[in-house]
């Protein structure tokens, strides 16, 4: 069953279930110079497990930079992450990285494609990393490349394939290692209409086969009927948006908390 829960303040623990993502009181900003700007303050957030929530918000709003917090590839001015029970935040940074491979996959928004690794060996990198990669996961690999439309080009190199190509590789890399979370930051920012619902149907098939959760930054409107949430951050603040996405059940069908600033 999934749940979802409301996403400013303590609200977060009325949810009737632990959640997989939970994330608290979360702080952060950015230091140029003499000036400070703070991006979010005092953030909450809980994703059931299985869900596919949707991030939406202007350019600059902070959704790379809560993705980035999440993952725990930056670290909060103040807050806390969990996922799965395990506190993010509380570990240091090898811990982190250890758990981010095993357990999370990332879909960046500058895809990050190793350049002297082809499309496949790209995608068998978190395999790898993640305790080695032998036959079958060869044939995972190949089978989320097809699934993503690049079946015959598992063996190109990324300068040899086109942005909205390198972005389906790195959507592939991303689910390799069957990760329980998967943070997606504009996964169909590069790609034509009909591409961006195959990339956003292998998202959303996995959600349903595999209860991972997802939570997705995007610009992308298309993405919404596939979502069971949408999170809008603005200002600093984030609130559910009503009567768009599934929203099967819990507090995100109430009414939304609209955000001061
Ligand atoms: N390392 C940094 N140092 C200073 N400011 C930063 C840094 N990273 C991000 N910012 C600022 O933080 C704000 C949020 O950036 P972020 O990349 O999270 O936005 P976004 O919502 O992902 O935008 P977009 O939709 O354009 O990708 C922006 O104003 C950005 O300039
Ligand atoms: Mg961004």
């Amino acid at each position: 069953m999934k749940t979802a829960s409301p996403t400013n303040g303590r609200a977060a623990d009325e949810s009737p279930r632990a959640p997989l993502l939970r994330v608290r009181g979360l702080s952060k900003a950015y230091r140029e110079g003499d000036t400070e700007r703070t991006i979010f303050e005092d953030l909450g957030l809980s994703v059931a497990e299985g869900a596919f929530a949707v991030l939406m918000g202007r350019s600059g709003a902070g959704k790379s930079t809560l993705l980035n917090l999440i993952s725990g590839i930056d670290r909060p001015d103040a807050g806390t992450v969990a996922v799965g029970g395990t506190e993010l935040t509380a570990l240091s940074e090898k811990e982190r990285t250890q758990f981010r491979r095993r357990h999370i996959g990332f879909v960046f928004q500058a895809f990050n494609l190793i350049p002297t690794l082809t499309a496949l060996e790209n995608v068998l990198l978190p395999l790898e990393l993640s305790g080695g990669a032998g036959e079958r996961e060869e044939k995972r690999a190949r089978r989320l490349l097809g699934e993503v439309g690049l079946e015959d080009r598992a063996e190109s190199f990324p300068d040899r394939l086109s942005g909205g190509e390198q972005q389906r590789v790195a959507t592939a890399r991303a689910l390799a290692h069957r990760p329980r979370l998967v943070l997606a930051d504009e996964p169909t920012g590069n790609l034509d209409y009909e591409t961006g619902e195959q990339v956003l149907g292998v998202l959303t098939a996995l959600a349903r086969e595999s209860e991972t959760t997802l939570l997705v930054a995007t610009h992308d409107r298309s993405a919404l009927p596939h979502a069971d949430r949408v999170l809008d951050l603005e200002g600093g603040r984030l609130s559910e948006r009503e009567g768009v996405g599934k929203q099967e059940n819990g507090r995100a069908g109430k009414r939304a908390k609209k955000a001061e600033t």
